[in-house]
């Protein structure tokens, strides 16, 4: 009797937010830190700890569910903490473990979820398993991949095989002190574990424990397909696209990169994880692996547990030049047609590797690409500073800090760096954006900050911060959470999508973004289901359309790069406050019912 109360309710109202069959992490949105870059404390130019604590409540304002960090471990910094010397310590320009633990505390207290990314393919190579290693001190010799050079026929001694790394150059390093090279698929600083080597597998698993223990709530899992490479060390084949082998895309990376030993260790942490949480509050840990692999082997993740691979759909396959057509079925389409059946789908425009959407898409279509990213089904991913849309920064080769940047010269390094993408989060427009006391900072200041930062588009009536809000309440109600999604081309230069609940025929939501640099006529016959008339609920800030608008199925005008969110009209701001008369209603009754 109360079930059908209750989905009379939800019927009436469409209004009803979480479903009790969805987990934590299904619906939540993810944002992510930058630590160098999101808020400096003590003003040495660098983010910090007690930094990220101060500003928690951003995250709160913005209707974010849970943040994930770049690395904030022990590091001589070669690749800004992804070159870990220390698992279980904090880097002193960060804070300290006590930091840390307030930090957790904070966000717990405000109910953010934290989580760690965890770096297990290679440490720093300061660490003192790789001190131990060079000096071929047990258990440590084997805790890295070493091998013998190939000797020439002239005495010279060359690198074992062909094996390419990521950030350009050879993927080995002679080190005199063993007479041997070691295996580094990242920078130099960053020789790779051996996860044949059974103590470096517990290492890991003791390290996962080690911040479970601390409170952290999952893992954003880096650099995953590279973890095993192939046990006898064969050349791989040339590509064929350069004639440099110092180029991370002269070989195809059969080899080192996707082996099948990957997804068994990623079963064993996720059992691990299962055990943790089973033996302490029933509540899911989450590991989300970052892995720039082709779509089958990135849905091989959902089977060996990970609760999700990052959709990179946005960011390896389309950009600002795609057409719509491209946009659906290489980012959309692609990720929805191969998701398995109980696998939660994510969508990822942007992260620290990545140019910034202003600069990838456009400046006129962060509103857009936003709606698309928060309000297709499952979980949403936002790197810092998308929320305000900000730019990238250009940055001078004198400038540049990125290894990958560095590992280029000076006519191709913008192709590489990864420093224009992570300059300081833009707070306001005092000294450096509100980022730091200190007038200099480790990456400068984007010159757009005076005009440009998040103060700002909290005070302006129509900012892309005030949609990112709109949109991430939006995805608080059931039509987000729960509803089936159709995508659609509406014309060569607008596509659309709907989000609807099978219970109730005015649940539907149509969010329509138009690629193309002019206003734009379409119908949206398309969507059947849709009423005669819509309300524009949410607008991107340079639609002509703005919110409240009433708009006509069958024709209606979409100006240049915009983005609308259209609701039935009895589902949108109005309705809802009958709706809570209307849930106080039901409330009574169900009470009533209980004696
Ligand atoms: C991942 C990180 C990247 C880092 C690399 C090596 O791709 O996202 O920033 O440089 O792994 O750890
Ligand atoms: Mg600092
Ligand atoms: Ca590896």
């Amino acid at each position: 009797m109360r079930g059908v109360l209750a989905f009379a309710l939800l019927a009436l109202t469409g209004l009803s937010s979480v479903n009790a069959d969805l987990d934590w992490w299904q619906t939540m949105s993810v944002y992510q830190i930058y630590p160098r870059s999101w808020k400096d404390s003590d003003g040495d130019g660098i983010g910090d700890l007690p930094g990220i604590e101060s500003k928690l409540q951003h995250l709160v304002d913005s209707g974010i569910d849970a943040f994930w960090t770049s690395p904030i471990y022990e590091s001589p910094m070669a690749d800004f903490g992804y070159d870990i010397a220390n698992y279980t310590n904090i880097d002193s320009i960060f804070g300290t473990l006590e930091d840390f633990d307030d930090l957790v505390a904070t966000a717990k207290s405000l109910g953010l979820k934290v989580i760690m990314d965890l770096v297990p393919n290679h440490s720093s190579d300061e660490h003192q398993w790789f001190t131990n290693s060079l000096a071929s001190i047990d258990p440590y010799t084997d805790y890295y991949i070493w091998k013998n050079g190939t000797e020439l026929e002239n005495g010279t001694i060359v690198p074992p095989n062909n094996w390419v790394s990521v950030f350009g150059g050879y993927a080995w390093s002679w080190r005199s002190e063993r007479q041997a090279y070691y295996l580094h698929q990242f920078a130099e600083e960053q020789p790779d574990l051996n996860y044949r080597n059974e103590y470096v597998v517990q290492e890991m698993k003791d390290i996962i424990e080690f911040w479970l223990d601390r409170g952290v709530d999952g893992f954003r899992v880096d650099a995953i397909p590279y973890l095993y490479e192939d046990e006898s060390f064969p050349d791989e084949p040339l590509s064929g696209t350069t004639d440099s082998p110092t180029n991370y895309s002269y070989t195809l990376h059969y080899y080192t990169q996707d082996q099948a030993e990957t997804y068994e260790m990623v079963a064993q942490w996720r059992q691990l994880l299962d055990d943790y949480s089973f033996k302490t509050d029933n509540i899911t840990r989450v590991l989300m692996m970052e892995a720039y692999t082709n779509t089958s082997q990135t849905m091989k993740f959902y089977d060996y547990g990970a609760n999700f691979p990052f959709n990179f759909g946005f960011i390896s396959n389309v950009d600002g030049s795609s057409t719509p057509t491209e946009i659906k079925e290489l980012a959309i389409d692609e990720w929805l047609d191969n998701v398995p059946d109980n696998g939660t789908s994510n969508w990822v425009i942007g992260n620290h590797d990545q140019s910034r959407v202003a600069s990838r898409y456009s400046p006129e279509q962060v509103d857009a690409m936003n709606m698309i990213n928060l309000l297709l089904p499952g979980v949403s991913v936002t790197y810092y500073g998308e929320e305000i849309g900000m730019e990238d920064q250009w940055i001078s080769w004198e400038n540049t800090q990125d290894p990958q940047g560095c590992g280029a010269d000076e006519d191709t390094y913008e192709d590489y760096t990864r420093d224009p993408n992570r300059t300081p989060m833009q707070w306001d427009a005092t000294t450096s954006a509100g980022f730091s006391t200190s007038n200099s900072t480790w990456l400068p200041v984007n010159s757009n900050y005076l005009t440009l930062n998040l103060a700002a588009q909290i005070d302006a009536d129509v900012s892309h911060y005030k949609v990112f809000q709109e949109l991430t309440t939006l995805r608080k109600e059931a039509v987000i959470q729960e509803g089936t999604v159709n995508v659609q081309l509406l014309n060569d230069n607008v596509m659309a999508f709907s989000r609807e609940l099978e219970s109730s025929s005015d649940s539907i939501m149509i969010v329509v973004t138009n690629f193309a640099n002019h206003t734009e006529m379409i119908s949206l016959e398309a969507f059947e289901n849709a009423p005669d008339t819509l309300v524009v609920s949410i607008a991107s800030i340079d639609s002509d359309l703005t919110a409240g608008t009433t708009v006509s199925k069958s024709s209606l005008e979409i100006s240049a790069l915009a983005g609308l969110v259209l609701r039935a009209s009895t589902a949108s701001g109005a309705s809802a406050v009958v709706s809570s008369g209307v849930i106080t209603l039901f409330m009574a009754v169900l009470a009533n019912l209980r004696y």
